[in-house]
């Protein structure tokens, strides 16, 4: 009994040391106000003397003389509605607008710009908000500094009753996501018939990044959108901005950050995050703390024995508080064995009759509770790799699973601790590159395997997830010499990853476009055998696979070599496949690649296997040309396609090819080979041949060059025309994010060139 009353003394003595009286916390510096009439302020945000908030981003004002109840205000008088410390804020602001006469002139401004560049601190946040346009006569896009890309959404609808309460769906509203990582998003609203054919329901086009859950359309917003009008007559949505704290002009994360300690803002008993939407990082409290992580000592302990959304201390226990945490025991009875907590703790280490002498006991005790402590953690991890196997769609491939006939068995699920041992702890020197779709890392299975480990970006975006299982699934289906194998996948990490075989040889882009490493002699040979071999993957996607896979994305930056330069189709990230009895695949989200997509795809939405063959087309002529896809020299962007048609139309082909090329082989070869290509770029698809005849005519070329295998000479000369202005999109790789409806939606091209309006406007009227 005399080690019980040892323990006591010691719990009580922990609990004493340990935990100082919690006070009121106060979010704010001290003497500094905390609030603005109910809204909170926490430091790094602040208000009146410069030492309440850390600098002048964070700046606010409230105004309590004009408004009642007070309003709270940003430097760039934009209100403020809260501001968590989460990292966000929502303020409110204006909506552009763009409003018409019966007479179709014009009556107000049209432009309103987003401007939120504090010095890194601000991002408008790309999980929370949407650009939505409003209206029946419109054209709004939007576009950011850091890319040359636009996006939005074109509308056209000749009756409001067609529009639904409540349902963004494509008629009189549509929305659409916005990228990661701006301060500063300009906005364009304009009008094709200056809504005059509407103007009885609908006199202005009205766009806007809103937080989404916040937004529900209405179809008097399309009459007149009246939303926190301010004081002079204008509307202003709340949108949500991500803040972060950073250093001007520097990319502070935690990790540099932390080296110095007197910039650095995270208090005691805090962690650091690094920001997800641009530079920075948020701190937060550490688990079983609460109070404001950005003050030195904000984070307190949490009192879970008082906290009755803690304290889950069964009705005879009693509940005692622990730094960070609480443990439940039977009354009066605190020895370790007599622990009841809910989930019961393998108790082991300490035993009561072991203890000889006071000293020993409060050693020992030590050591328990440090054990303790560990044993927590080890479960909290656990629960959480749980949870991150469901978010990261664990469920999802496990349906998959069941729905096909099990070949997914052989996508080996990779547990994280193995991962990390791979990669060095994601080493940042093991990167081998990063996407779009996420960073991928070079590493070494224990097995001694070399893998390439892609590290999925967006998590919590459900789209994301489908095309990460979507990809684990297709892949695992696939078994092909000129397809990148999937070894397997890791979902209990935060974000999901894909593990594939190590393909050493870098891109077909980097051989053909960059100053290739030189070794790998670009011979005719090697040229015709890579077409080859990616139309030989391609056909077996197209047909021969059980089902029926397009690849959609086919460029030569997907293509990779291995280290006898074979080629390897990768990235199926956004394939799909298709039941076999459908030709086509009708897609709401037009995506892919600049200068490789089928103009006929955009033109329809609908996707089919000669899609893929244009694109593989692009790549041939890549081969064939050594020039990019579209090349913007001189102050113009060319696109190869109509450069290499209209070459073919004139009879300069040997101008346009890779003077290397042209060198080596025989001009009857080389014609057949464009010729072939000229057949898959054929605007007309169903005119295209199939990937099966493509790889057997290349084949057929290979085997005996000299026989000129077909020709065909009834060319058509609108080609050069319309691939011009495909010619004018953005050169970057960028996928086209529009909205849900296929025809009124589409990307806004770089230049408001007279021809593409001619070509969007056919996309309405058919
Ligand atoms: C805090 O705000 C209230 C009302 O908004 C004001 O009366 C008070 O003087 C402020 N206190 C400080 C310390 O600024
Ligand atoms: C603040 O008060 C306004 C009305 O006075 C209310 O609409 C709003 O929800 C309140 N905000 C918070 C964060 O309590
Ligand atoms: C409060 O708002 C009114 C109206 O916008 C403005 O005139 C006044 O200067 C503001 N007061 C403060 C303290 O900012
Ligand atoms: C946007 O980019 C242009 C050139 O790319 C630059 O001149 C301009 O200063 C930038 N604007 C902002 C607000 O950064
Ligand atoms: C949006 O509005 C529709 C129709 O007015 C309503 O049914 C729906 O519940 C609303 N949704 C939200 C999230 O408020
Ligand atoms: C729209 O308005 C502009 C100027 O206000 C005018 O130049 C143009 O002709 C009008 N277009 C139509 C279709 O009415
Ligand atoms: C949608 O709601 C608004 C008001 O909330 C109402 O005036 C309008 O008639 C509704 N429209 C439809 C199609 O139900
Ligand atoms: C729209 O609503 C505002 C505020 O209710 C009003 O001032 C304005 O005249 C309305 N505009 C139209 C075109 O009805
Ligand atoms: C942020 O930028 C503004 C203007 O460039 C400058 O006055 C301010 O000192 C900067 N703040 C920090 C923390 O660098
Ligand atoms: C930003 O990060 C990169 C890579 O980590 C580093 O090379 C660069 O020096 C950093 N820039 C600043 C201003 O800290
Ligand atoms: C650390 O931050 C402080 C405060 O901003 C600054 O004065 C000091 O120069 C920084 N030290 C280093 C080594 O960068
Ligand atoms: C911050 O990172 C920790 C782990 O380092 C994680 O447990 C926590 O959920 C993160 N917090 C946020 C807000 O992302």
């Amino acid at each position: 009994m005399g080690s019980l009353w040892l323990l006591d003394i010691f719990l009580s003595l922990l609990i004493h040391i340990c935990l100082p009286a919690t006070s009121a916390l106060s979010m704010a510096q001290p003497g500094c106000n905390d609030t603005c009439g109910n809204i909170s302020v926490p430091y790094p945000f602040g208000m009146g003397n410069t030492n309440c908030y850390r600098d002048s981003g964070f700046q606010v004002i409230c105004n309590d003389t004009f408004y009642d109840p007070p309003k709270l205000f940003n430097m760039a008088n934009q209100e403020i509605l809260d501001i968590s410390l989460q990292g966000q804020q929502r303020i409110l602001n204006y909506v552009s607008r763009d409003c018409y006469n019966s007479q179709g002139d014009s009556t107000c401004e049209n432009r309103r710009e987003y401007d939120y560049l504090y010095n890194n601190t601000f991002t408008i946040s790309d999980t929370e908000n949407k650009f939505t346009v409003l209206g029946c006569d419109t054209e709004a896009y939007f576009s950011t500094n850091g890319t040359v890309s636009k996006s939005g959404c074109i509308m056209s609808c000749l009756n409001e009753q067609i529009s639904i309460n409540g349902s963004c769906d494509g008629i009189g509203c549509c929305q659409t996501s916005i990228p990661k990582g701006f301060g500063y998003i300009s906005i364009a609203v304009s009008s094709n018939n200056n809504h005059t054919l509407v103007h009885d329901f609908n006199p202005c086009g009205y766009a806007f990044i809103v937080d989404y859950n916040w937004y529900n359309f209405s179809t008097s917003d399309i009459l007149n959108f009246t939303h926190n009008i301010d004081e002079t007559g204008y509307p202003r949505v709340p949108v949500v901005v991500d803040w972060a704290i950073a250093w001007e002009k520097s990319n502070s994360s935690c990790k540099e950050a932390m080296k110095n300690q007197t910039s650095y803002a995270c208090g005691s008993n805090s962690v650091c995050n690094d920001s997800k939407n641009g530079l920075g990082y948020i701190c937060s409290c550490s688990q079983g703390y609460h109070g404001n992580p950005n003050l030195q000592d904000g984070c307190q302990d949490i009192d879970e024995c008082t906290d009755p959304n803690y304290n889950y201390c069964p009705g005879s226990c009693s509940c005692v508080n622990l730094l960070g945490t609480y443990n439940c025991f039977y009354p009066h009875d605190y020895r370790r064995d007599n622990l009841c907590s809910i989930d019961p703790i393998p108790v082991k280490t300490v035993n009561v009759a072991f203890f000889i002498g006071g000293g020993l006991v409060l050693s020992s005790l030590l050591f328990g509770c440090l054990w303790l402590f560990k044993v927590l953690k080890k479960r909290k991890k656990n629960k959480l790799k749980k949870k991150f196997f469901q978010e990261n769609g664990g469920f999802l491939l496990q349906q998959q699973i069941s729905s096909e006939n099990g070949n997914i068995e052989k996508t080996k699920l990779f547990s994280d601790e193995e991962l990390k041992k791979a990669t060095d702890n994601y080493n940042e020197n093991r990167i081998l590159g990063q996407g779009g779709q996420g960073t991928v890392y070079k590493g070494m299975l224990l097995d001694g395997r070399i893998v390439a480990i892609k590290k999925s970006k967006g998590v919590h975006d459900q789209g994301q997830i489908e095309q990460f299982i979507n990809e684990i699934a297709l892949l695992s289906q696939i078994n092909h010499r000129n397809v990148v194998k999937l070894f397997g996948c890791c979902l209990e990490t935060e974000v999901p990853m894909l593990v594939y075989e190590f393909i050493s040889n870098g891109t077909l882009f980097s051989h053909i476009h960059g100053n290739s490493t030189g070794e790998f002699s670009f011979t005719w040979d090697s040229r015709l055998r890579i077409a080859i071999e990616v139309a030989q993957a391609l056909a077996y996607l197209h047909s021969a696979a059980s089902i029926p896979i397009y690849h959609r994305d086919i460029k030569s930056s997907n293509i990779l070599l291995d280290d006898r330069f074979i080629a390897k189709v990768s990235d199926f990230g956004i394939s799909r496949s298709v039941s076999t009895d459908k030709t086509h695949l009708t897609v709401t989200l037009v995506q892919g690649t600049f200068g490789y997509l089928d103009p006929e795809y955009f033109q329809s939405s609908q996707f089919t296997d000669k899609s893929d063959v244009y694109s593989f087309a692009v790549v041939l002529l890549e081969l064939l040309t050594g020039r990019k896809p579209i090349s913007s020299t001189r102050s113009e962007e060319k696109s190869l396609v109509t450069e290499f048609i209209c070459s073919m139309d004139e009879n300069r082909l040997f101008e346009i090819l890779d003077a290397q090329v042209v060198e080596e082989v025989k001009k009857e070869e080389l014609e057949a080979i464009a010729i072939i290509a000229k057949r898959c770029l054929d605007m007309n698809g169903k005119k295209r041949p199939t990937m099966r005849e493509v790889a057997a005519k290349l084949e057929g070329l290979r085997a005996s060059p000299s026989e000129t295998l077909f020709v065909q000479r009834n060319e058509e000369h609108e080609d050069c025309i319309i691939t011009e202005s495909i010619g004018l999109w953005d050169t970057s790789s960028v996928s086209t994010t529009s909205c849900t409806t296929s025809w009124t939606s589409v990307a806004i091209p770089l230049d408001d060139r007279p021809l593409l309006h001619n070509s969007s406007s056919q996309i309405i009227d058919s």
